[in-house]
């Protein structure tokens, strides 16, 4: 196995969080830590690699000053035609907002549909949890 060396661009603020957490938690180096939370997402899809229908909660915290960025949260709820079964928003502060959203679909679409939502610019945090009505 050979390691391939990567060059990321990160904002300055988010870099010194991810430092003071590697300290805190004693997470070992940057690119040890980087790999660990890769190898984490790609064990994530593959658990939830199910086929069928399936319910979620997709929490966003996000920026609602960055520009054209409640258009996008909209235009990608078309998109995608998610099923938003309910939403709760809070304003946070004079700039975040805490969202949640309960989905209905398939799995796979649900899980596309949010990380188009994570990936947008001015969400700061997102994440979704995936459960089954069948359990
Ligand atoms: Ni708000």
């Amino acid at each position: 196995m050979t390691l391939e060396r990567i060059t990321i661009a990160i904002e300055d603020e988010l870099l010194a969080g991810f430092e003071e957490l590697l300290e805190r938690r004693s997470l070992g180096n940057r690119s040890e830590a980087i790999r660990d939370l890769i190898r984490r997402r790609l064990v994530e899809d593959d658990v939830e690699n199910d086929e069928g229908e399936a319910i979620a909660s997709l929490t966003l915290l996000y920026d609602h000053e960055q520009r054209e960025l409640a258009e996008r949260l909209v235009e990608a709820g078309h998109a995608h035609r998610a099923r938003v079964l309910s939403t709760l928003h809070v304003h946070l502060d004079h700039r975040l907002c805490l969202e949640v959203q309960v989905l209905q679909g398939e799995a796979a679409e649900l899980r596309t549909y949010a990380d188009h939502l994570i990936a947008l610019r001015g969400v700061k945090h997102g994440k979704l949890v995936l459960s089954s009505t069948e359990i």
